[in-house]
């Protein structure tokens, strides 16, 4: 009986313990408005994306949500549109209230009309080049690019690419090239990927980059390879837009129970469901470093780092190097067919 008493206690001990270590939630802050500020979540149909834009778009923001299925894409964006707000006791961060018989038009009056749907796939250039090519047609500003949207699973893109690269990094690193100039004409802007700390585990070769991959081992590897480009991009961009008024930021969300492993082998997940459930964050919680860096007034000096709980750290050590950030940028720039910026022609100068 006394033991166990004291196996019940040393498991309550131990569970409080990894859910203080793994879900420490930022707490909830106060944020600027957004009026007149425009952003784009990539992956904002779902899991922290869609928590990332509702907070958006509760502040103010017009909002893209850039999103590769349609359905959940026009879903999410009506259900943002319609959120009430100031009503509850977790504002912005939670579901719309059912509306009562007759509500629908004070729902849809007070919520921000100003968010949309537009589609963009990652896995494929052709989609992210035509995504942005509506995108500087139809909006005129760009304050703020989420590049949010990730994946964890096999295979290979449209471009030959492996899947969980290209979606994580190559077509977010494409976008972001694609959108500069917008972004340097509405700055100050800024730039926030959701990376991983799964990046301390990343392994590039700047010679192999993009290969495709099988099998679970090489794919969760693939994952951590694509975080760790993520911390790299942010790094070598902020020194590429030094003296510029963009800044960027690479961010950990924490452990939060999302789909993202939702191509994970069967065999895992009677593992992975009851421990997302029991210890992760909820998407809310983790909108909150994504959401630090894209609105927190007096972060420019921290550009090109990179921040878990609201708070720039370390990264891990090939997250700091700069020889490998130039070389993903430059191997980066030859996937995607983009050559590095020649000065003009010096008959084009000057007129
Ligand atoms: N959850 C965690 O514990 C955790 C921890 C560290 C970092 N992160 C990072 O957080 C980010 C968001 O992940 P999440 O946890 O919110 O996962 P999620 O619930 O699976 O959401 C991922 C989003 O990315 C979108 N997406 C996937 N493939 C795409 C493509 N080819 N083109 C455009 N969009 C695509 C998904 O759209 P569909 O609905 O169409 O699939 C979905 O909206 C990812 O970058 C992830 O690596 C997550």
């Amino acid at each position: 009986m006394c033991s166990a008493l004291l196996g019940a206690a040393l498991l309550l001990a131990l569970y409080t313990l990894l859910y203080h270590a793994l879900r420490r939630p930022a707490p909830p802050r106060a944020r600027p408005s957004l009026r007149g500020r425009t952003a784009i979540v990539t992956g904002g149909s779902g899991g922290i994306g869609a928590a990332t834009a509702r907070e958006l778009a509760r502040r103010g923001a017009r909002v893209v949500l850039a999103a590769r299925s349609a359905a959940r894409g026009e879903a999410a964006a009506s259900r943002i549109r319609t959120l009430r707000h100031g009503a509850s006791p977790h504002p912005g961060l939670d579901e719309p209230p059912s509306p009562a018989p007759g509500a629908v038009l004070y729902l849809q009056e007070t919520g921000n009309a100003e968010v949309r749907f537009m589609h963009l796939d990652l896995a494929s250039l052709r989609s992210v080049r035509a995504f942005a090519s509506a995108f500087l047609r139809e909006e005129p500003h760009l304050h703020l690019l989420i590049n949010n949207a990730g994946v964890s699973a096999g295979g290979q893109t449209e471009d030959g690419y492996g899947l969980t690269f290209q979606v994580n990094h190559l077509g977010h690193f494409l976008l972001t090239q694609l959108l500069l100039e917008r972004l340097q004409r509405s700055a100050p802007s800024r730039v926030v990927i959701v990376a991983s700390s799964a990046h301390c585990s990343g392994r590039l070769d700047p010679a192999a980059l993009g290969r495709p991959v099988r099998g679970a081992l090489q794919t969760f590897q693939a994952y951590c390879d694509s975080k760790l480009a993520n911390v790299l991009h942010a790094r070598e961009l902020a020194t590429r837009l030094q003296g510029t008024e963009v800044t960027c930021y690479a961010v950990h969300p924490g452990f939060v129970n999302t789909e993202i492993f939702r191509h994970a082998p069967l065999w895992l997940k009677p593992l992975l469901v009851p421990l997302a459930w029991l210890f992760f964050r909820d998407a809310a919680e983790g909108a909150e470093t994504p959401l630090y860096c894209a609105t927190q007034e007096g972060l420019e000096r921290f550009s090109g780092r990179y921040f878990a709980d609201c708070r720039p750290q370390e990264p891990w050590p090939r997250g700091r190097d700069d020889g490998l950030a130039r070389a993903l940028w430059e191997g980066s720039e030859r996937l995607v067919g983009l050559g590095p910026r020649r000065p003009p022609a010096p008959a084009a100068r000057g007129q």
